[in-house]
């Protein structure tokens, strides 16, 4: 029924999985949640009474056989985005995978190959291409504001994820280059019209979490473009006071400057503080920065009604799998950079790694 609402499947069922769900429910023309698969229970369950979802599954392959669903999307650790992708795929579902897309390039080829077979979408969650504040300075980017672009800066800071297995790089994959330099790396390629990436140097380091992980907690990551360009993506999970995400952009006609969050925000001082500030922000009390609309901000709501509108053949999807892989490779190369100390060239095929951060630890450790 091609004017029917799309059926979605969430897979997950805490943080981003709230936000895949709060996301359908603020731009609802498009789409609805039927199900919801998680093995916590508890947390399935509240996921479902909180939006109104009325199936709820423990094991996500049983949602996968329920034949309404046209599209799931994948809110589960990084380590299970490719079995889930696959499963999903020969189920005959359209896939909205998280970021990053996949532990291994042997993984992101086979998830899209998966795809492929099947004839369904594999869409790339990567919310900075939907984010209104940048979407509109690609729109200036592209109108030829800022002449031609020489370098582009993309940064994500917080003082650390809020659960467990980010800090398992066994089940993450890496530290912060992986879950958040690989939204800046996207973000560069996107803003440059997706140029080949010709190399990538980067510097990692564990400054203050050493005592809960063997990933990096900071990480500043160069990457060269074919056509000249640079990206400059720098991201923490050492910065304290809540999260931070913004950009620059730098041309031989102009610039601009976005700051996310800070730039909507009311700077506020409150003695005695108050309910929510921004997101991983530990208190409200004394100067903070509260944001409004935060989803809407971010652009979860826009990406979840435009991968909506793909199944419906309604748009051309903005981020692919293809995307996650060239992600993917550049951080595979950026782990590799940092363990050697310089820079590492594109094409770049790592043999024999589980993980992405396996091309720093195994140097790292000599
Ligand atoms: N786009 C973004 O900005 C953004 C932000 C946060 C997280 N993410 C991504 O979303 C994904 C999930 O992260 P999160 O923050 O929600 O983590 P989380 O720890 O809050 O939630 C993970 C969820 O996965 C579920 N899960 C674990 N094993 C499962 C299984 N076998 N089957 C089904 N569900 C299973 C857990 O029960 C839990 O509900 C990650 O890939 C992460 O990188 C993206």
């Amino acid at each position: 029924m091609p004017d029917a609402k799309v059926k979605v499947g969430i897979i997950g069922s805490r943080f981003e999985a709230d936000i895949h769900a709060a996301s359908f429910q603020i731009m609802p023309e498009e789409a609805e949640v039927v199900a919801v698969a998680s093995p916590t229970s508890a947390h399935a369950q509240e996921l479902a009474r909180r939006y109104g979802i009325p199936r709820v599954f423990l094991d996500y392959r049983e949602m996968l056989s329920q034949p309404d669903i046209d599209m799931v999307t994948i809110a589960a650790p990084n380590s299970l985005h490719a079995e889930m992708t696959i499963a999903a795929a020969r189920a005959g579902k359209h896939v909205v995978c998280e970021k990053p897309l996949a532990m291994t390039l042997e993984e992101a080829d086979a998830m899209i190959d998966a795809c492929g077979r099947a004839g369904v979408l594999l869409l790339y969650a990567e919310e900075l291409f939907f984010t209104p504040k940048y979407v509109k300075a690609k729109e200036m980017a592209d109108q030829g504001a800022f002449g031609r672009i020489h370098l582009v800066k993309q940064s994500e800071k917080h003082f650390g994820p809020h659960s467990p297995w980010f800090w398992d790089v066994e089940r993450s994959g890496g530290g912060v280059l992986m879950d958040m330099g690989c939204h800046g790396i996207a973000f560069c390629y996107w803003f440059l019209g997706r140029p080949r990436i010709q190399s990538v140097y980067a510097h990692l380091a564990t400054c203050v979490h050493g005592d809960k992980t063997v990933g990096e907690d900071e990480a500043i990551c160069i990457i060269e473009f074919a056509d000249g360009a640079i990206g400059l993506v720098e991201n923490s999970w050492a910065r304290r006071g809540g999260m931070d995400d913004r950009s620059e952009v730098f041309g031989d006609a102009g610039l601009t400057y976005a700051n996310l969050h800070m730039g909507n925000a009311l700077p506020t001082y409150s003695e005695r503080g108050y309910g929510y500030a921004v997101e991983k922000a530990p208190s409200t009390a004394g100067w903070s920065y509260p944001v409004f609309e935060e989803l809407w901000n971010y652009g979860f709501p826009q990406e979840m009604r435009h991968f909506a509108r793909c199944v419906r053949g309604r748009e051309q999807p903005q981020a692919t799998g293809e995307d996650g892989r060239v992600v993917l490779e550049a951080i595979c190369a950026a782990y590799a950079s940092a363990g050697i100390g310089s820079k590492v060239a594109l094409p770049y095929r790592p043999a024999g790694l589980s993980k992405p951060i396996d091309g720093w630890l195994a140097k790292k450790r000599k």
